[in-house]
């Protein structure tokens, strides 16, 4: 039998860059707060509060001038000037690529644009950009936009006639922008379209693809609250028939491949799933299978 891992499986460069940031901090300040988990995944959130990250779940919980960690979903323009006002020391771990996103609503919003965000209502990452929008709407499935966009009421006939800005969730599953995208502009006079689903999650989901139409069996490890794992779930889902949605090697009973013979085994991992928790899979699945790995690269991943 074979088992695969997905070169991409695990921290994507944003949540990385996070968690170095919060370890730094914790050296320079001793402690610092946090505003929520700085990633979803609890053993590395366990991780984090033992070397010193407070966490609090509304900014005015935080106490007056303490250093505060944006983590990389990033935050509501409202939030850092509140820090401000508190005299607390911001540590802006937000994602480049979604400091982005927050840079293109503020500007097209200030050009007179009505933003769409398609993605996660009530994700942090998504209530971080409608904070920083002028007038916006977050719609999650393309039937909830063709909903929106067609009816006769005042507000879709606003929406297809006023000039639109279109974002996406970095982490949104490509096929849905997709759709949505095409539906925009054919509904829309004056639409302009921005792409921001990250590479790292393009990427990632194209592999999960690959993966999962080739195993008899696909492992995808990752916490429940992470979305960009739940994609991976989804779409391993519509191509292979037996998907194991894992947190960590607990997940696994040691019965997976019973009664198959020569299995295709493929393993990804969410982009806040740390490498340990993925070597501790692959070994598990090693130790009670005695399976050979197949990715020369996982090799390399796991000395990091
Ligand atoms: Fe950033 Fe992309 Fe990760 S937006 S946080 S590098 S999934």
């Amino acid at each position: 039998m074979m088992v695969t891992v997905a070169k991409t499986a695990g921290f994507c460069f944003g949540v990385r860059r996070a968690v170095e940031m919060a370890e730094q901090a914790c050296t320079q300040y001793g402690s610092i707060w946090a505003l929520g988990d700085i990633i979803h995944n609890t053993h590395e959130v366990e991780r984090l509060e033992a070397l010193g990250v407070h966490k609090a779940e509304h900014v005015d919980d935080v106490p007056d001038n303490v250093p505060v960690l944006i983590r990389a979903h990033g935050v509501p323009e409202s939030v850092m000037l509140r820090l401000k006002e508190k005299g607390c020391t911001p540590v802006d771990a937000t994602c480049p690529f979604v400091g982005k996103i927050h840079h293109i609503v503020r500007e097209e919003s200030q050009n007179g644009r009505h933003i769409i965000i398609i993605g996660s209502r009530n994700h942090p990452e998504v209530v971080g950009i409608q904070g920083w929008c002028g007038a916006s709407d977050v719609f999650e499935t393309p039937e909830e936009l063709e909903k929106a966009l067609s009816g006769d009421t005042e507000k879709a006939r606003q929406l297809r006639e006023k000039p639109v800005g279109i974002v996406a969730q970095t982490t949104i599953n490509r096929k849905i922008f997709d759709i949505c995208s095409k539906f925009i502009k054919k509904e829309c006079t004056n639409a302009k379209i921005f792409d921001t689903i990250c590479n790292a999650t393009d990427e990632r989901q194209k592999e999960a693809r690959l993966l999962a139409g080739k195993s008899d069996i696909m492992i995808v490890i990752g916490d429940r609250k992470s979305s960009n794992t739940k994609r991976l779930y989804e779409i391993s889902t519509s191509l292979c028939d037996r998907v194991l949605y894992i947190e960590d090697a607990s997940g696994l009973t040691g019965q997976e491949v019973r009664g198959m013979e020569r299995p295709f085994i493929g393993i990804t991992a969410g982009a806040s799933t740390p490498a340990w928790i993925i070597k501790e899979v692959r070994n598990m699945m090693s130790d009670e299978t005695r399976i050979e790995t197949g990715s020369e690269d996982f090799a390399a991943m796991l000395e990091e």
